[in-house]
């Protein structure tokens, strides 16, 4: 979380600053500031709260210079205030930071004892402080930065720039996110790649242990005991409108919008229809390593811990592998039994997720195969896993997740296709019609795009709800689970997901009728069950509100809303249930007012345990 950003070059750094924050502000939106360096003193705004009220103490107070750097905070150390707020200062020394110090109060106290004074609760004012004491001793920017890094523990991606040499700026990372944009006479280094993209696409990643000194003619990268290191750069193909909002009114419902492109973009040239068989390009195991493979992990956070749990329904029915899921941060505590025919698939969108990073270390770290569904190229744990199936769902912003997780859907098919033809579960026939499905797919989704004013006409009739229950089963548990959680992430409305054939061990005592319950029931072979739980909702007086597939008559009378998608086969289902649990969180976020892209309290790379 945090998102940070450096320029150095011949323009002014301020407004390409704060363009490339407001594309990070997903990363946290507790505070922001800037600094920039003009040959004089360093000229520092912050403001507490979000982007625009930096942007309105810059307008009244501008920040002159062609080098500069800024952050957008969600705050861990010390609460969220202009005094807590990035960048921090000691002496000539100026610092932003993402990431966590963790033994920053050992440092503190070994600090205070040579005279330093920190004015903030954070953990990063010791950065600054330690390279300003360096600094002190060796008189060397660059020197300076590299023995203070060595001394700190924990996880961080900096950027420092020094008042006594302002043609340098440096940044360094470990365990956070860090990328170089590359243009003419000029560096870029952020966070992520979208606040770079409206100047370059050429982008450097940068690895764990990782420094770098630009200035505005040259960059070095080094490792941290200062030996050179050469890398290439990687163009971009993400275009610079991909994140911006358009027409739209929030990211979210553009993300919406978009997923008929993403998932097509997905799918595209990943089907080998004449043969019946799916081509994964970065999958990187022969056909003879998966027949070999014996169990698979499916490791996640939040929504793609949703997509995980319909993956382990396609892998276990369409390759007869077993599958066991954990929450990233479970999985990693628990002593997982990982052997060397084990596969453990990661996924993440942002590809940053810290304990998802974590969890495939650790099954790494036990000699295990490991696969990511990633949607960020070349992230951490794209560059880490052993193979990569990328969804191709384009820059996502808006905090709460839409196209990643329809196109995580999307490959983790394409995986278990793929698994189940190279174990001879699959025959190629049968893959074929899957194939046609997957083709017929972004068509289907387009039509339940078109459901968008019924379901904002439902979400207004049921905004003043206190508290959601969602059901489903099977493949549609999941769907109920992302409902819920989606609901409660941008409107604030408690919402609980569950099994619906569970209701009646303990939710069912919640349910009269000022209780909304989503059902999601598209007809498959627990269709009669889940009307059945359907009725046990209506006879106790709750409001039922039906996400079904094609036209059900029987149904009619039955629900308070009923909501239509359109048929596709059992297993490609959730991806079209999915647009209407969007659709309705969306709208009853706007009904009641909430901030859409940016809920209170969260962040959409969540790089801290
Ligand atoms: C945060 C975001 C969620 C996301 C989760 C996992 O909680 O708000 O939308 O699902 O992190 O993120 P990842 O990038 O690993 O998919």
């Amino acid at each position: 979380m945090c998102g940070i950003v450096g320029y150095i070059g011949k323009q002014d750094a301020s407004p390409i600053i704060i363009d490339g924050l407001r594309k990070l502000e997903y990363r946290g939106y507790d505070s922001a500031g800037i600094c920039t360096l003009n040959g004089g003193e360093p000229q520092i705004r912050r403001a507490e709260g979000k982007l625009i009220n930096l942007e309105n103490i810059l307008k009244q107070q501008p920040a002159e210079g062609s080098r500069g750097i800024g952050h957008t905070r969600w705050a861990t150390h010390g609460r969220p205030s202009e005094i807590n707020a990035h960048p921090h200062k000691a002496s000539g020394i100026v610092v932003v930071h993402n990431g966590i110090i963790e033994n920053y109060l050992k440092l503190k106290e070994r600090l205070q004892g040579l005279g330093h004074n920190f004015s903030s609760e954070t953990d990063t004012e010791i950065i600054a402080h330690l390279v300003e004491e360096h600094y002190r001793q060796c008189g060397d920017f660059e020197a300076a930065v590299r023995q203070a890094l060595g001394e700190v523990e924990g996880a961080y991606a900096v950027a420092i720039l020094c008042e006594q040499e302002p043609d340098k700026l440096i940044a360094a990372k470990l365990g956070s996110p860090l990328v170089i944009g590359q243009g003419v006479g000029e560096y870029f280094v952020a966070s992520d790649i979208p606040a770079m993209l409206s100047h370059t696409r050429e982008m450097i990643f940068l690895e764990d242990g990782e420094m770098v000194v630009f200035t505005p003619q040259w960059m070095r990268i080094t490792d941290l005991a200062g030996n050179s290191l050469v890398k290439q750069s990687k163009t971009i193909t993400w275009s610079p409108m991909m994140a911006e909002k358009g027409v739209y009114r929030h990211f979210m419902l553009k993300e919406i919008f978009e997923q008929p492109r993403a998932l097509a973009d997905t799918i595209a040239g990943r089907l080998k229809s004449d043969e019946g068989d799916i081509h994964l390009e970065d999958l990187d195991f022969t056909d003879e390593q998966l027949q070999q493979l014996d169990k698979i992990f499916i490791i996640a956070c939040g929504t793609s811990w949703h997509a995980g749990l319909v993956g382990k329904f396609y892998i276990e029915k369409l390759a007869r592998i077993p599958v066991e899921i954990d929450i990233a941060s479970e999985f990693r505590y628990r002593d997982p039994i990982v052997g060397e025919n084990s596969l453990t698939v990661l996924i993440s969108q942002s590809g940053e997720t810290a304990d998802t990073l974590a969890g495939l270390r650790e099954a790494k770290g036990k000699g295990g195969k490991t696969l990511c569904v990633c949607n960020v190229v070349d992230s951490s744990i794209a560059r880490e896993s052993d193979g990569v199936i990328y969804t191709h769902a384009g820059p996502e912003i808006g905090v709460a997740s839409t196209k990643a997780f329809t196109t995580q859907l999307v490959a983790l098919y394409l995986l278990a296709l793929k698994l189940g033809r190279a174990r001879g579960q699959l025959s190629a026939d049968d893959c074929r019609a899957c194939v046609e499905d997957l083709v017929a797919l972004p068509r289907k989704l387009e039509e339940s795009l078109e459901l968008n004013d019924q379901i904002e006409a439902i979400a207004r009739d049921f905004m003043n709800a206190r508290d959601f229950l969602y059901l489903g089963r099977g493949n549609q548990y999941p769907i109920a689970l992302e409902g819920a959680l989606k609901l409660k992430e941008i409107s604030y409305i408690h919402a609980e997901g569950y099994p619906a054939g569970e209701m009646k061990h303990g939710p069912i005592a919640l349910i009269d009728e000022n209780l909304p319950v989503v059902v999601v029931v598209p007809r498959n072979a627990t269709f009669d069950k889940v009307v059945s739980n359907m009725e046990e909702v209506r006879a106790r007086g709750g409001q039922v509100i039906a996400v079904v597939s094609g036209e059900e008559p029987e149904l009619a009378g039955k629900t308070d809303a009923l909501i239509q998608v359109p048929e596709t086969n059992d297993d490609l289902m959730p991806i079209l249930t999915s647009v209407p649990m969007q659709l309705l969180a969306y709208h009853i976020a706007v009904l009641k007012g909430t901030d859409v892209d940016q809920p209170r309290n969260l962040a959409k790379s969540v790089t801290v345990e």
